[in-house]
């Protein structure tokens, strides 16, 4: 698959070849540099639109980042074309569970109920009490 070469050698070195990103990715390091997040269902990538996650990719972070904030991800605009930017998301977005893919779905703008995953599946649980 195109997407998963592509993944391999532009992204597995932070993010994890496993998709499982740095170790400690939830902590940021002793020099202050926020690690690489998981891209499984264990990280947060499906809470973001395909459309955001594409901008994001190809322009960085932009006007979300705090001003200042040089994020340690390259920037991919002039390295991949569009086609390969969304490839490798496309692989990303395959490894989820259904109920992940379809959360990620309905944040499109656009949302097309036929793109939904097909067979049973249940949506994340993405509130979840805060342990006291
Ligand atoms: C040099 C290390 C590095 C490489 C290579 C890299 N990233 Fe990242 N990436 C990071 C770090 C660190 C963050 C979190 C901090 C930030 O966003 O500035 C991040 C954040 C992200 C995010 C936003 C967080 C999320 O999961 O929603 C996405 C999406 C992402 N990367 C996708 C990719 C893709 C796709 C590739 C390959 C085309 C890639 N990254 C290559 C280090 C990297």
């Amino acid at each position: 698959m195109r997407g998963q070469r592509i993944y391999l050698k532009e992204c597995a070195s932070c993010h994890g070849a496993d998709l499982k990103g740095e170790p400690g990715w939830q902590s940021v390091g002793t020099d202050g540099r926020i690690k690489a997040p998981p891209h499984d269902e264990t990280g947060h990538t499906w809470m973001h639109s395909e459309s955001e996650l594409f901008r994001l990719v190809k322009f960085g972070q932009g006007a979300a980042a705090a001003p200042g904030y040089v994020s340690p991800m390259p920037v991919y605009a002039g390295r991949l074309d569009d086609t390969d930017i969304e490839a490798v998301l496309a692989f990303v977005a395959s490894r989820w569970p259904p109920g992940h893919r379809a959360y990620q779905i309905m944040l499109d703008p656009g949302f097309d109920p036929a793109r939904m995953p097909a067979g049973d599946w249940v949506l994340p649980q993405i509130c979840q009490p805060v342990p006291r």
